[in-house]
């Protein structure tokens, strides 16, 4: 067990764990931070996506003791009142079914837009393939994006 220092949606924080943690399970375990999900474990799903520095990364895959000064923001931490603009186009298309992977499916499209606010379908895809989504939603994650974008 170590202690670490680590910035968690603009707050400093301090977690006793082991080095090798997944961020993910520093986040639910000892933030109690859920909305982001364990979904496989060996960054193939998606559901876990947080950003590093604004941009997506795998937390299961990302131990605590790599992540230092950097800043990580999770789905509670994206906007103050659920209205990124991601959040809204969400809500505005009805995206979720069951909804387990859709905090992951949000961080990575808000990741997309931070460096891309126009992507191209083509842009979208490749961004999104990564997610994994068992209800099929892509349809309506793709239809949300274009309307987050400029
Ligand atoms: Fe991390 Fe699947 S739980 S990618």
């Amino acid at each position: 067990m170590a202690q670490f220092d680590v910035n968690i949606n603009g707050k400093n924080l301090s977690v006793d764990v082991d080095p090798d943690t997944p961020l993910l399970w520093v986040l639910r375990d000892h933030l109690k931070l859920v909305g982001t999900k364990y979904g496989c474990g060996i960054a193939q799903c998606g559901a876990c996506t947080v950003h590093l520095n604004g941009n997506a990364v795998r937390s299961c895959q990302l131990p605590v003791s790599s992540i230092k000064e950097n800043k990580i923001t999770t789905i509670e931490g994206l906007s103050e009142e659920g209205d990124h603009p991601v959040q809204k186009a969400w809500l505005e298309h009805d995206v979720p079914q069951c909804g387990y992977c859709q905090a992951g499916q949000i961080m990575s499209a808000a990741s997309l837009l931070n460096s891309n606010p126009s992507p191209s379908d083509a842009e979208i895809e490749n961004a999104m393939n990564g997610n994994i989504c068992r209800c099929g939603t892509y349809t309506r994650i793709k239809a949300a994006i274009k309307t987050a974008s400029n």
